[in-house]
This record gives structure tokens, C-alpha cells and sequence, in this order.
């Protein structure tokens, strides 16, 4: 039988946030502003998600930017739509149920969702502004 384990370590979120950029890098309605539209400096962004996330699901706060802040930037760019935060918030289930499964995982999907419904409000209170 195939039972997952939960996520218990900076490993284990080291391991679906890379299938999580490989998904959303293949995927079609937000792959571009990876791939494209910013230049991604990948040795760097990974270990700073990784230190987010450590920081939300496993209680160890390492994570000290402002994670709303860099989408500023992003949405000036490509104002992010639902659109955008549905595939984004389905290629980190997916990355995340593809591997472990527990209370953990249920939170991360939970943590995810929450913030990307307020960061959507945000990036769209910031269109309106821009566009006057
Ligand atoms: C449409 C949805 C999203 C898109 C297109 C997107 C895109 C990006 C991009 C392009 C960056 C890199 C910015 C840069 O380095 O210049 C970034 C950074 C980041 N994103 Fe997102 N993002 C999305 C949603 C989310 C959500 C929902 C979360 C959290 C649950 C999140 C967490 C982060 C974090 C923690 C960083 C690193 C910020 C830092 O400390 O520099 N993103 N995102």
C-alpha cells in the first residue's frame, strides 16, 4: 500500500517546493512569470520560500522578509488574477499530495489559501491604484 508520512523537516519542504516550481513552471496559465516575466534568481528564492514555509509549519521562525511585499512588484508586471492564484494554489496541493499526507500538509494547504485569497485582495486594491 502507499502511505505517505507526513512533513516533518526542512527536508521534506525542500522537497515539494522544488516539484512545486516544476509544476508551476510547466503550467499554463502562470508558468510565463516564472519562466518570463521575472528573472527568477533560483538559488535564492528556493532556500527563502523554504525558510517561509519551516517558518509556518514547523514553528521555527527563520523566515524574516515580508513575503506580501515582492508581488508588488510581480502584479505591476502582470496584474495576478484569480486565475493566477487558482493554478498557483493547485500546483502547491498537488506538490504536496503528490508526497506526504497528515495534519501538517492539511495545514499548508490551509496557510496557503488564506494568504492567497488576502495577498489577491491586495494585488487587486494595488491594479485599481495603478490604473487611477
Ligand atoms: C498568483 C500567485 C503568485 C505568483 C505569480 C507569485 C510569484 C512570485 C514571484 C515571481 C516571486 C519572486 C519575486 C522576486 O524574487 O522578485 C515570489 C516570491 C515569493 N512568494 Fe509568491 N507568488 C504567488 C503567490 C504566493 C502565495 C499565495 C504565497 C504564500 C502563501 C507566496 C509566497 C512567496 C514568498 C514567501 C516569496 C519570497 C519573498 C521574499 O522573501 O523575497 N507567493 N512569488
Amino acid at each position: 500500500m502507499d502511505t505517505k508520512r507526513d512533513i516533518a523537516s526542512r527536508q521534506d519542504i525542500t522537497l515539494f517546493i522544488n516539484e512545486f516550481y516544476e509544476i508551476v513552471r510547466a503550467d499554463q496559465t502562470i508558468g510565463f512569470i516564472f519562466n518570463d516575466v521575472i528573472e527568477m534568481d533560483w538559488e535564492h528564492h528556493i532556500p527563502l520560500i523554504v525558510d517561509f514555509w519551516e517558518t509556518i509549519l514547523l514553528d521555527n521562525p527563520v523566515y524574516k522578509n515580508n513575503a506580501m511585499s515582492s508581488h508588488f512588484h510581480v502584479n505591476s508586471k502582470v496584474p495576478l488574477t484569480k486565475e493566477h492564484f487558482d493554478a498557483w494554489l493547485n500546483a502547491f496541493s498537488s506538490s504536496i499530495d503528490n508526497n506526504f499526507e497528515g495534519p501538517v500538509c492539511e495545514m499548508a494547504k490551509k496557510r496557503a489559501k488564506s494568504i492567497a485569497a488576502i495577498m489577491h485582495l491586495k494585488m487587486e486594491e494595488a491594479t485599481k491604484r495603478q490604473n487611477g
